[in-house]
C-alpha cells in the first residue's frame, strides 16, 4: 500500500518534470524562430507586388496549366504575389495561329481574364518571333502575299486583344550576337522593314498598348549597339516604340552588374521604357559558356552538367540570394526607367531551364522552391527594398 503510493507520488513528479521541460522548450524555440522571422524575413511586407508597389511592375510567365487552373496552387501565389502577367508559350504564333484563316484564342482569353479579373498589367508575348512559329508562314513562297498575310495576323491578334493587353513583344529576337540582323523568315521575305511595320501595324490597330522591342543577351555591347541603332531607325520614320525588353535569362556570374546599369541607362536614352521581361538566374553549369536563350540549342546531359539533384546547398542558395539582390539593387536605383520586372515561371519546378540548354536537369533559378515556398532569394530582395525604404525614411 505505502509502496503504491511512494510509486504514484513520483510517477507524478516525472509527469510534472516533463510537461515543465516540454513547455520550456517551446518557448526557447519559438524565442529563437522569432529572432530568426525578425533577421531573415522581413515581417511588414506580405507580398513580392506590395514590395515593389511603387517601383514597378512584379510580373511572371504562366504556363498551361496555371492558365487553365489545373495548378491551382501556383495560381493562388500567382494572385498572392504578383500584378503582371507573360504566357509562357500559349500567345507564340504556332499556339494561337495554328492555320493561316484560324486561331485558337481559347486558353489566351482565359489567360487575358485572368489579368483582368484580379486587377493586373497584361503583357502579349508575342506577335514576331522566327521561333515556335506557325508553319504555314514558311509555306508562302510570294513576298508579297508573305507581307500580307504578316500584316493579317499582327492586326488580327492586335484587334482581338485591343483594349485588354496592356503591352506586347511586338518583335522578338530579330538581333545576332554581333548586333546585325538576324536572318530570319521576316528578314528573308520582307527585308529590314518588317521591324518598322509590325511596330506600325500593332500601333494603327492598338494606339494605347505599349510596344516593346524584346531580346535575350542585350546587355552585351554588340547587341546592345545594334538593338539601339534598329531602334532609332523605327522611330526616325516616326513610328512609335514604347519600350525595350531584355529578357534577362541571366547567371550566378555574368552578365556583369556594370553592363545590365550601362544597358538599362543606354536603352532609356531613347525616351522608351526598360523592362526585364524573363528574368531567371541558372546556378547550373553552362555548357561551353553559352550565353542567353537562344532555344534551338540543346547539350547532352551528365553528372557534372547537373551537380545539384539532390537539393541546392546553402552556399549556392546563398550565392543566388546575393545575386538577386544584387541585380534588384541596380533596378531599384533605375526604377524610374523600369516599367516591368517579370520572372520567366512561378517557381523551380515549372522553370525551363530544367530542360534547356540541357534536358533533364535540375535546376534553381527562381524565387520559389519547387514546393512553392518562397526561397532566400525572395526575402533577400523583399528586405533590400525595407532597408532602403527605412533608410530614405531616415535621412
Ligand atoms: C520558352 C518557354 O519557356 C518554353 O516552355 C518553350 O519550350 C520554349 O520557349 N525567349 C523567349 C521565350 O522569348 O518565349 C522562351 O520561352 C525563352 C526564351
Amino acid at each position: 500500500m505505502i509502496c503504491s503510493s511512494i510509486n504514484k507520488a513520483e510517477k507524478f513528479r516525472s509527469i510534472v518534470r516533463l510537461v515543465l521541460q516540454s513547455f520550456m522548450f517551446i518557448i526557447l524555440t519559438s524565442l529563437i524562430s522569432c529572432s530568426q522571422t525578425k533577421d531573415e524575413k522581413p515581417v511588414k511586407v506580405k507580398s513580392l507586388k506590395e514590395a515593389f508597389e511603387k517601383d514597378f511592375y512584379i510580373g511572371v510567365a504562366l504556363n498551361g496549366r496555371i492558365i487553365d487552373q489545373s495548378d491551382s496552387a501556383s495560381l493562388s501565389l500567382v494572385k498572392r504575389e504578383f500584378n503582371s502577367i507573360t504566357a509562357e508559350n500559349i500567345m507564340k504564333s504556332s499556339i494561337i495561329h495554328p492555320q493561316r484563316d484560324s486561331f485558337n484564342f481559347e486558353l489566351a482569353d482565359k489567360f487575358v481574364a485572368l489579368g483582368k479579373n484580379n486587377g493586373m498589367h497584361v503583357h502579349g508575348h508575342t506577335l514576331i518571333w522566327h521561333s515556335q512559329l506557325s508553319p504555314w508562314f514558311a509555306t508562302i513562297e510570294d513576298s508579297f502575299e508573305f507581307k500580307d498575310a504578316t500584316e493579317k495576323h499582327i492586326k488580327d491578334l492586335a484587334l482581338h486583344f485591343k483594349g485588354v493587353v496592356d503591352s506586347w513583344d511586338v518583335v522578338n529576337e530579330a538581333l545576332n550576337e554581333d548586333g546585325t540582323l538576324r536572318n530570319s523568315i521576316f528578314l528573308e521575305k520582307m527585308g529590314d522593314e518588317y521591324l518598322s511595320l509590325a511596330f506600325k501595324w500593332t500601333s494603327e490597330v492598338d494606339p494605347n498598348a505599349k510596344l516593346f522591342y524584346n531580346d535575350y543577351n542585350m546587355t552585351n555591347p554588340d547587341k546592345r549597339q545594334g538593338a539601339i541603332r534598329m531602334i532609332k531607325k523605327i522611330q526616325e520614320k516616326g513610328i512609335k516604340v514604347d519600350g525595350v525588353g531584355m529578357q534577362g535569362h541571366w547567371h550566378l556570374d555574368y552578365p556583369s552588374l556594370e553592363e545590365i546599369e550601362e544597358s538599362i541607362l543606354e536603352y532609356s536614352k531613347l525616351g522608351v521604357q526598360v523592362a526585364i521581361t524573363e528574368l531567371d538566374i541558372s546556378v547550373l553549369p553552362n555548357p561551353w559558356d553559352l550565353e542567353g536563350a537562344e532555344i534551338s540549342q540543346n547539350f547532352e546531359n551528365s553528372e557534372e552538367m547537373n551537380p545539384y539533384t539532390k537539393g541546392l546547398p546553402d552556399s549556392i542558395q546563398t550565392k543566388l540570394a546575393n545575386r538577386y539582390k544584387d541585380i534588384f539593387k541596380i533596378f531599384l536605383k533605375h526604377r524610374d526607367k523600369i516599367s516591368r520586372v517579370t520572372f520567366w515561371g512561378v517557381n523551380d519546378r515549372q522553370s525551363w531551364l530544367n530542360g534547356f540548354p540541357i534536358r533533364g536537369r535540375t535546376n534553381y533559378p527562381l524565387l520559389f522552391d519547387r514546393e512553392l515556398k518562397p526561397k532566400p532569394a525572395y526575402y533577400g530582395i523583399i528586405g533590400l527594398k525595407e532597408k532602403l525604404d527605412q533608410l530614405q525614411t531616415t535621412n
